[in-house]
């Protein structure tokens, strides 16, 4: 197996320009938007990691950063149903608005089971989200992000945060896997 992980790529959906570009303009509509309370920002650990990174410095606002730790795919490239939480501390984000990321919005559940447990946990005055990518299929629960980077099919995807059992997230393009990368 050649260790290049861009040769282990079938396709590339989004190079890293487009993503730099789109997420440049998702950080300015942010700005705009968000420019009234105090802002905490807090990523879905490890896919959200680079989208934070980048939309952070193209938010040109006062915020406080954060992490949640979840799981739902357990290393398949199938949607396990149920969320856990791996951390005991919760952001600390009462009177704050708060925008959650995460890499991609596909059944839905990850977005649902955070904002749920903010709300119910953290106080927050309010609560928004964004995702660089939303898979165009049918959420398992009704949620959708308030911003979106892109639209993908129903494809299993790699690359800029998104992983495959664990591998890819450093690749800096958005991508599908060869399927003899794939293991059946
Ligand atoms: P949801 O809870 O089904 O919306 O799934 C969201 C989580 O599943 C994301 O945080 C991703 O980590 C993961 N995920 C969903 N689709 C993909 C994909 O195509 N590639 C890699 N990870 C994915
Ligand atoms: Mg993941």
């Amino acid at each position: 197996m050649p260790r290049d992980q861009t040769s282990h790529l079938e396709r590339t959906l989004f190079e890293q320009s487009a993503i730099r570009t789109r997420v440049a303009e998702m950080g300015q509509e942010i700005t705009d938007d968000l420019n009234g309370g105090a802002l905490s920002v807090i990523t879905v650990l490890q896919g959200g990691i680079l989208f934070m990174a980048d939309l952070i410095r193209e938010i040109n606002l006062p915020i406080q950063i954060d992490s949640i730790s979840v799981a739902s795919y357990h290393g398949g490239t199938v949607s396990s149903g149920d969320v856990t939480f791996h951390q005991t501390r919760m952001p600390a984000v009462e009177g704050r608005d708060v925008l959650i990321l995460d890499d991609i919005l596909d059944t839905g559940r990850t977005l649902a089971a955070i904002r749920r447990k903010l709300e119910a946990e953290c106080s927050p005055r309010s609560v928004r989200s964004a995702v660089l990518l939303s898979k165009k299929v049918e959420r398992a629960v009704e949620v959708e992000a308030d911003y979106v980077g892109f639209e993908v099919g129903n494809e299993f995807v790699v690359g800029y945060g998104l992983d495959y059992q664990g591998e890819y997230r450093n690749l800096p393009m958005i991508g599908v896997l060869k399927p003899e990368y794939i293991l059946h």
